[in-house]
């Protein structure tokens, strides 16, 4: 390494901004490159670009510390260690689109003392493709981001473990990132560069699973009439199954899921292994944010002309991140049926607008139930808790909840007035309410 005491990130999204913020608050220099001059000009004007808790105050407090700019050349010049985070999406076919991880290699120049450190999300033998092309006066890393938008600075201020892995060549850049999170706790977990990748990837399909396996709990207890709040509850409390990922509700979403359990899935098939589990877990969560609709129509009949009402839109609480959210399924599946559809999200609603043609979006959760003859929660945001449901039940057509995160009491929602459904709960006959009037 030499003497150059910046640490670079390439592509400023939530893993890049939350670790150049993080770094910084840490006490170190970042300059943090992106090739979106957009969103290079905002956040040097101190605009932080993303909802995240906690990172604009600490992209405000340091920013002495923080350099943002499109010049990969100031980058190259001013650090030796380069965090990559740039986006690995998926492929029309499943696979991660590497394009954006490749464009960066192809900027490299040798000589530079400059060591990568890839946290971008790759499959298993990436690494090891980009070593063979690399110069080999250029380290290479494996060190996965396992963040969770909605909690990233505090995930990433406190990581469970921090998986670094690289080839017997690279130890002094090993040496370089181990020394950076050393400060943070964690269990280090040192490694091979593949397994270093497998383990982001198993992870993520891990989790995604547990979901899909909950869901189909919860579909199960609406046969049998359990409730799986209180099954999921009695599971968690074994050790060897614990509470997180637990939860049932309309599916999994966001950037990171839905594209790692397909990028997995694809690479063991590259390689012509058959994952059938993971098959099952996409399906299983493709189905589960349709089955709001079924449900709908049980107390509705015909959803043609009905006024539904989405509360929350972002995939998850504490961000406006919109990709692969289950209410853009949703949505479009009710515009299918013939529904009116409006939302109302507390930060989403910018990132939702392009994506949700048709959708009339609403400034407030009482404006989107004014009228409704249904409303839908799909985003558990704390607001949606506090809501006064008694004030709200006179205000819509027919007060119906389906409740997509099991988020609210339904006794209380009961009191209040409202057809309660849940997912996985007990079901409230269809009576209560005159289907297809
Ligand atoms: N978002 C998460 O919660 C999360 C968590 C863990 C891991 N990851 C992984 O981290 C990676 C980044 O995810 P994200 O959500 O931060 O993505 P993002 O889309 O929010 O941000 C990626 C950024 O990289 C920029 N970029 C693209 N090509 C570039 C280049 N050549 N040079 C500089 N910048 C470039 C884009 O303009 C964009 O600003 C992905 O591989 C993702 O799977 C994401």
């Amino acid at each position: 390494m030499s003497e150059r005491d910046a640490i670079g990130v390439i592509g400023v999204g939530w893993v890049g901004l939350v670790t150049a913020a993080c770094f910084a608050e840490l006490g170190h220099r970042v300059v943090a490159r992106d090739i979106d001059a957009e969103k290079v000009k905002a956040l040097s004007r101190g605009e932080t670009t993303i909802h995240e808790p906690g990172l604009a105050d600490l992209v405000a407090k340091n920013a002495e510390r923080l350099t943002f700019t499109t010049d990969m050349g100031e980058l190259l010049d001013a650090a030796t260690l380069l965090f990559v985070c740039v986006d690995t999406p998926p492929t029309p076919s499943g696979d991660a689109d590497l394009s954006r991880v490749r464009a960066v290699v192809a900027e490299l120049r040798a000589g530079g003392g400059h060591a990568l450190v890839m946290k971008s999300t790759v499959p298993a033998g990436t690494g090891a493709a980009i070593r063979r092309e690399l110069d080999e006066s250029i380290g290479y890393v494996s060190c996965p981001e396992f963040l969770k938008e909605g909690s990233a600075v505090e995930d990433f201020m406190g990581p469970d473990r921090v998986v670094i892995g690289a080839d017997p060549g690279d130890a002094e850049a090993v040496a370089a990132v181990a020394r950076l999170y050393q400060p943070l706790g964690g269990e280090i977990v040192h490694t091979d560069v593949a397994s270093a990748e497998m383990i982001k990837l198993a992870s993520n399909a891990f989790l995604a699973t547990k979901i899909s396996f909950v869901n189909e709990i919860a579909n199960v207890c609406e046969e049998v009439g359990a409730d799986v709040t209180e099954v999921a509850r009695g599971m968690g409390l074994d050790g060897r199954i614990g509470s997180a990922f637990l939860r049932a509700g309309i599916g999994y979403g966001g950037s990171c899921f839905p594209k790692d359990v397909s990028a997995l899935k694809m690479l063991a098939g590259n390689t012509g292994y058959h994952f059938q589990l993971l098959n099952a877990v996409i399906e299983v969560n493709e189905l589960q944010k349709r089955r709001v609709v079924g449900k709908l129509q049980k107390h509705l009949g015909s959803l043609v002309g009905r006024k539904i009402a989405l509360l929350g839109l972002a995939f998850k609480p504490d961000t406006d991140d919109m990709r692969e959210a289950s209410s853009l399924v949703l949505a479009a599946r009710l515009q299918g049926e013939g529904a009116e559809v409006v939302a109302y999200d507390p930060v989403a609603a910018a990132a939702a607008r392009d994506l949700l043609g048709g959708v009339e979006l609403r400034n407030s959760a009482l404006e989107a139930l004014e009228g409704a003859d249904a409303t839908v929660l799909v985003t558990e945001w704390p607001e949606f808790a506090e809501l006064d449901w008694a004030a709200a039940a006179p205000r819509m057509a027919r007060p119906l909840i389906v409740d997509g995160r099991n988020f609210l009491a339904p006794e209380a929602l009961r009191a209040a007035g409202f057809a309660y459904e849940g997912i996985g709960r007990a079901i409230e006959p269809a009576s209560s309410l005159t289907a297809g009037d």
